[in-house]
């Protein structure tokens, strides 16, 4: 597939990161109470530990405003000057309104513009690129782009090929046009590619709940409203898609993987990033990895990963990072930003 050619974007930068996760944490022994699992099977075929669940009675809205409160405090911006407000997410609080609206209500900022992007573990780079888009374009200059799930609400724990790999939690970042003086404004988005495959649809899904397929007291025992995966054919294409990208988004940005200062994959299986890090040659110390305690939070693993980064000193000023993620859909994205 031939890289796209790069629009003339202005420079939009990541200002502010913040990130909320769940106190509850649920670890591989947990769950080998509840289904017939090891924590030697969880580690050795995922590199997950654990997961940290939501509370009763937290949605993802509460995870996606908290994560945005942090986010707009390291960035030092109040809730009135943020003009959008985009949440990624599988797990809305509720069909309608969107969780963006929830989110903007719990926040105070009232002047934003709020919805949601539904494109699963990408959901995060599709948002990003959505709000640089807005902020070309028009005069919503400070935007909350946020990650936030409660994967909870959407496993089947009683099946072992998918209770244990996901996890709740949210992350995100302030992005705010920078001045066209100021193209080399830190945390500046240098490239982003996206890409969809919908005839593979099938294999990753949660198949009841929509419009397809409602809910009904006749087929709520076999519970089609959770998370349905072919594990094997998802690592797969995850694997190709994901290197893909990363290599375009890279291109775009005129780097190659040689530049790259830490990578920060979608955290869904350390085999998968480990895969893409021996293809990129980029060793394990330019990989950043915090699957082990948090699994995989879907649309929030690549912005929790940066505010964890980010707080923990390992983005330098200068630093080129790649964000790179795969999804049901199929859904994929990469961004390039030099921090
Ligand atoms: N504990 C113990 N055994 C298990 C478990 C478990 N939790 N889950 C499955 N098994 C068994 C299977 O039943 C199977 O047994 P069998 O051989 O007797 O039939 C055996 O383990 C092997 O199963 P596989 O599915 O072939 O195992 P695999 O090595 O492929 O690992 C996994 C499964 C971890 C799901 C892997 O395929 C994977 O990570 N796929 C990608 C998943 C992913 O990345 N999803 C998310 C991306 S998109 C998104 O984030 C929404």
């Amino acid at each position: 597939m031939p890289a796209p050619s790069s629009p003339s974007f202005c420079a939009s930068s990541i200002i502010g990161t913040g990130s909320y996760m769940p106190d509850k944490v649920l670890t591989n022994d947990d769950l080998s109470k509840i289904v017939d699992t090891s924590d030697e099977w969880i580690t050795s075929r995922t590199g997950i530990k654990e997961r940290r669940i939501a509370a009763e009675g937290q949605a993802t809205s509460d995870l996606a405003a908290e994560a945005a409160r942090r986010a707009m405090e390291n960035a030092g911006v109040s809730a009135e000057e943020i003009k959008l407000i985009i949440v990624a997410t599988v797990t809305p609080d509720m069909f309608f309104p969107s969780t963006a609206c929830f989110v903007q209500k719990k926040l105070g900022a009232v002047n934003a513009v709020c919805f949601d992007i539904s494109a699963a573990c990408s959901g995060f780079l599709y948002a990003l690129q959505v709000a640089r888009h807005f902020i070309n374009t028009g005069n919503r200059t400070t935007a909350l782009v946020i990650g936030a799930e409660k994967l909870s609400s959407l496993i089947n724990w009683k099946d072992r090929n998918t209770c244990v790999l996901f996890g709740d939690g949210a992350g995100a970042v302030v992005l705010r046009k920078a001045a066209a003086s100021e193209s080399d404004a830190p945390g500046r988005v240098l490239s982003t590619v996206m890409g969809t495959d919908g005839t593979l649809a099938d294999v990753l899904k949660v198949p009841g709940g929509g419009s397809s397929c409602p809910i009904t007291a006749e087929n709520v025992e076999s519970r089609p409203n959770t998370i349905h995966m072919e594990g094997r054919e998802t690592f797969k294409h995850a694997v190709t898609r994901m290197l893909e990208a990363s290599q375009q988004a890279l291109e775009m940005a005129g780097l190659s993987a040689s530049d790259v200062s830490l990578v920060i994959p979608h955290q869904a299986n350390a085999r998968i990033i480990s895969a893409i890090a021996e293809r990129l040659n980029l060793p394990p110390e330019r990989v950043f990895m915090n699957l082990d305690k948090y699994g995989n939070t879907s649309a929030a693993t690549i912005p929790v990963a940066l505010d964890e980064a980010n707080k923990a000193g390992r983005l330098k000023p200068g630093d080129v990072v790649l964000l790179v993620a795969f999804g049901g859909g199929f859904t994929w994205a990469s961004s390039v930003v030099r921090w």
